[in-house]
């Protein structure tokens, strides 16, 4: 994970923060919460998300990624840096549920397009396959 979001923000100028997030449940039956795992960038105030906040509570809760071209404009955005202009959250499933999420920001408005998306999708996907087979082996 750490890997991904290094090579993502080295190789594409317009990624200028990269991070997962991954869900906690805590067993004192408070709700889950996005944690922040591995990331590049400025330091955020956002390391605890709850899933119904944020654009990243949107893509987790609804398990679909979300394309924000102008976060200024969208009421559920949670501010990070005020350079952001723009976002992309896409899930990572493991056997068909959400467990976290790669978030991208960036500076540049309505920065991501499909291409963004069919990349963004495949590192969630690299990321899923991992957790899935590390699963498989400690059961
Ligand atoms: N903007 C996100 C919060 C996380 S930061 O982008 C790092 C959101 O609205 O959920």
């Amino acid at each position: 994970m750490t890997t991904i979001v290094r090579r993502l923000k080295d190789r594409l100028s317009k990624y200028n923060w990269a991070g997962f997030y991954m869900i906690e449940k805590d067993a004192s039956g408070e709700p889950p919460m996005l944690v922040l795992g591995p990331f590049v960038g400025a330091d955020t105030p956002h390391k605890r998300i709850p899933l119904h906040q944020g654009i990243c509570g949107a893509a987790a809760s609804t398990g679909e990624t979300v394309i924000v071209d102008d976060v200024n404009a969208d009421p559920r955005y949670l501010a990070c840096s005020i350079e952001t202009r723009s976002e992309i959250v896409v899930p990572v499933y493991v056997h068909g549920e959400v467990v976290g999420e790669l978030d991208i920001d960036s500076h540049t408005p309505s920065a991501f397009d499909e291409k963004d998306r069919e990349l963004c999708e495949l590192c969630a996907r690299l990321v899923s396959e991992y957790l899935e087979r590390a699963r498989g082996e400690k059961a």
